[in-house]
């Protein structure tokens, strides 16, 4: 990492790390809390990580991989899912509306309409699939490429979750909520405190500061019981973000999509270091200071506290399950209509991608999928 001396304005690498610098010696406390660095890092609308999708393939090109990643299989089976909720808990003579957020390049979209093409679904027709995304070049780049395969009509960019609101439909999101900013808190002689990020040596560096009342919440939640050192994470984004999206429809399901872990196991003395990862070339490494706006930061989601927060939002838990059983249910007419078929070679590399996605030891176990609903 370059240090302070070394931070050229004009020089595209270093530029975002000058402006953390500036952003902490500004700061009264000479430190900001992680959230904000992450949110620079990632979301900076020029220079964050996420700033362009083009840039960021997700896959075998890019930093990591994800289900949607994995191939069409994953837009194709929820798609099949979608269909058989529409049909049986929904209103088929009004609008039905999806709201996905966190859509980066659009691709999770444009499989699940293939793949309701292809099964000649009667939800084609009536659906209207709204991605939520604030920063208006990405709006743009997504428009563009929607425009490209003729599905402008069907899908609309909106600005915010609000303007995704509808009278019935299905939110859906995967990895949307690790990649949500968070504060961190660390055990130190005895006390909770917040670790933040402040300069030492010149160089961006963890800092020790009184813990804010806002994440005492968070400390309560892990004990006093774990030794000094303990670090872990708070994601207050995540709840703020879960009472807005339970607006979203009257009559609706909500299914998010992501790695983590209820409280027990998030806040498990032995996970002393916290989930915060990085990502680059598919190598997982634990220093977010290297290389801000260059990879990618992450930390898993704490289901318990999602869950707490959708039911103080009037929304309920309908069932908490890993991607395993999810997608098996998902594909079950799938598989009935294949029995007794000659094997096609299409559906040999979608077999594939199906094992790759619901393996417990590849993505079927360390994937959830909290499926919240209200008035169904
Ligand atoms: C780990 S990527 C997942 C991308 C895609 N869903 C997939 O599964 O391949 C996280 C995505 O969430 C987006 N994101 C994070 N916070 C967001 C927010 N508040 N609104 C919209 N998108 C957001 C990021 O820009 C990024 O594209």
């Amino acid at each position: 990492m370059p240090d302070a001396k070394q931070i050229n304005p004009d020089d595209q690498d270093t530029r975002l790390l000058g402006q953390v610098f500036q952003r902490i010696e500004e700061n009264p406390n000479h430190s900001i809390p992680f959230s904000e660095y992450m949110e620079m890092a990632l979301y900076d609308p020029d220079l964050g990580y996420y700033s362009s999708p083009e840039a960021r393939p997700i896959g075998r090109r890019g930093d990591f991989y994800t289900s949607v990643s994995v191939g069409e299989t994953f837009g194709f089976l929820l798609g099949q899912r979608l269909q058989a909720e529409w049909e049986a808990n929904f209103d088929q003579s009004s609008p039905f509306v999806v709201v996905e957020q966190g859509a980066h390049d659009g691709q999770l979209a444009l499989d699940l309409f293939e793949g309701l093409r292809t099964s000649c679904s009667p939800l084609l027709e009536i659906l209207n699939y709204r991605i939520v995304e604030s920063r208006s070049p990405v709006r743009n780049w997504l428009r563009g490429r929607f425009r490209e395969v003729g599905l402008s009509e069907k899908i609309s960019i909106v600005d915010s979750l609000e303007a995704g609101r509808a009278e019935q439909g299905v939110f859906l999101s995967n990895e949307l909520q690790d990649a949500f900013p968070v504060r961190r808190i660390r055990r130190e002689d005895g006390e909770w405190r917040e670790w933040q990020v402040g300069i030492k040596n010149g160089e961006l560096a963890w800092v020790c500061r009184e813990l804010p009342e806002n994440l005492e919440v968070f400390a309560a939640a892990v004990g006093n019981g774990v030794e000094d050192g303990y670090t872990t994470e708070a994601c207050t984004a995540a709840l703020e973000w879960m009472s807005t999206a339970s607006k979203l429809f009257d009559k609706g399901l909500w299914w998010i999509i992501d790695y983590g872990y209820g409280s027990d196991d998030y806040y498990a003395p032995h996970r002393k270091n916290g989930t915060l990862r990085c990502f680059r070339n598919h190598r997982a490494t634990e220093n977010p200071f290297e290389s801000p706006g260059e990879i990618d930061i992450t930390a898993h989601v704490n289901f318990t506290h999602l869950r707490e927060a959708a039911e103080a939002s009037g929304l309920k838990e309908r069932r908490f399950t890993d991607q395993h059983h999810f997608l098996i249910e998902a594909a079950r007419p799938w598989l009935l209509s294949m029995e007794g078929q000659p094997p096609q070679r299409e559906m040999t590399s979608r077999m594939r991608q199906f094992q790759t996605l619901t393996h417990p030891a590849m993505m079927g176990q360390q994937f959830k999928v909290a499926e919240f609903s209200r008035g169904i």
